[in-house]
């Protein structure tokens, strides 16, 4: 019998991978033929000029748009028919260009909207929720009251989420989006509009989700922050893949610059 040398152990897929998506509006073809790889445990910049399509791919990769043609997979799982919340429970969270808290609801409270198993909607329970449910809750408020520190916005856990600042939404939809223990993060834009300080907080929060084995695919336009948080870019312009590589390499290419040239980056 001939023995055949073993395979090479096949690598692991990868948590996140687009192949030719597309997305056209009303003749405007937004998403033209976009792919791209997330290795487990990577952080990576999406880079373009504004209306390459940047969005437009997240929407696509969350599942809150259908594409009209392409796939999505997440650890080798074809996903490109499951809605939003499935992808969630598969491990791909994401965050929005404008957070939209409950303005009137507690910070605390919008922490427990939509936690994993639905703790939000107990909360009215009272004395007679089964023990089990009621320790779930307490559970839940712990683990919120934890995440609202490493946000820096435990002290405003009580007031009405309507009182925070730009940075400070930003921060909470963050701290919200990790109750649910994703393993991918979509960050569309999270130091946008942002005040210095907080942009260095919500930087240095995102590598320690990072550096916690979370992937992370991170649309940002402020360049020095791409090249400080990502060691891997990818260029968006026009709906398509214009570069991919090393963040230095990508970010000096003439055709990378000439895509951000006359949007006064
Ligand atoms: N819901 C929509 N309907 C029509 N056109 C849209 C819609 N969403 C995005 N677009 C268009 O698609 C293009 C890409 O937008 P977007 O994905 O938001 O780009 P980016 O996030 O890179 O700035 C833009 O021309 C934008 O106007
Ligand atoms: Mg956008």
């Amino acid at each position: 019998m001939v023995t055949m040398p073993a395979p090479p152990p096949a690598a692991s897929p990868p948590i996140l991978a687009a192949d030719r998506l597309a997305k056209r509006f009303a003749g405007l073809v937004a998403v033209d033929g976009m792919s791209l790889a997330v290795a487990p445990g990577e952080m990576v910049g999406l880079v373009g000029p504004n209306g390459a399509g940047k969005t437009t791919l997240f929407n696509l990769l969350a599942g809150s748009l259908r594409p009209d043609g392409g796939t999505v997979s997440i650890a080798g799982a074809d996903v490109t028919r499951e809605g939003p919340a499935r992808r969630l429970s598969r491990g791909l969270g994401r965050t929005f260009q404008i957070p939209r808290p409950f303005p009137a609801m507690s910070v605390m409270d919008n922490m427990l909207v939509g936690a994993q198993g639905q703790a939000g909607e107990r909360l009215g329970a009272g004395l007679f929720a089964p023990l089990a449910t009621r320790r779930q809750e307490r559970a839940a408020r712990q683990k919120a009251a934890a995440l609202l520190d490493f946000a820096s916005l435990a002290h405003l856990a009580g007031e009405p989420a309507r009182v925070l600042s730009g940075g400070q939404r930003k921060l909470l939809e963050l701290a919200r989006l990790m109750m649910a223990d994703p393993a991918l993060l979509l960050l569309d834009e999270p130091a946008a509009g942002v005040n210095p300080a907080l942009m260095d907080l919500i930087a240095a929060r995102i590598a320690q989700i990072n550096a916690g084995g979370v992937s992370v695919l991170l649309i940002e336009h402020n360049i020095e922050l791409v090249r400080a948080m990502c060691p891997r870019v990818v260029v968006m312009a026009a709906g398509r893949l214009l570069a991919a590589g090393p963040a230095e390499a990508v970010l000096t290419r003439p055709d990378v610059v000439a895509a951000y040239l006359g949007e006064a980056v």
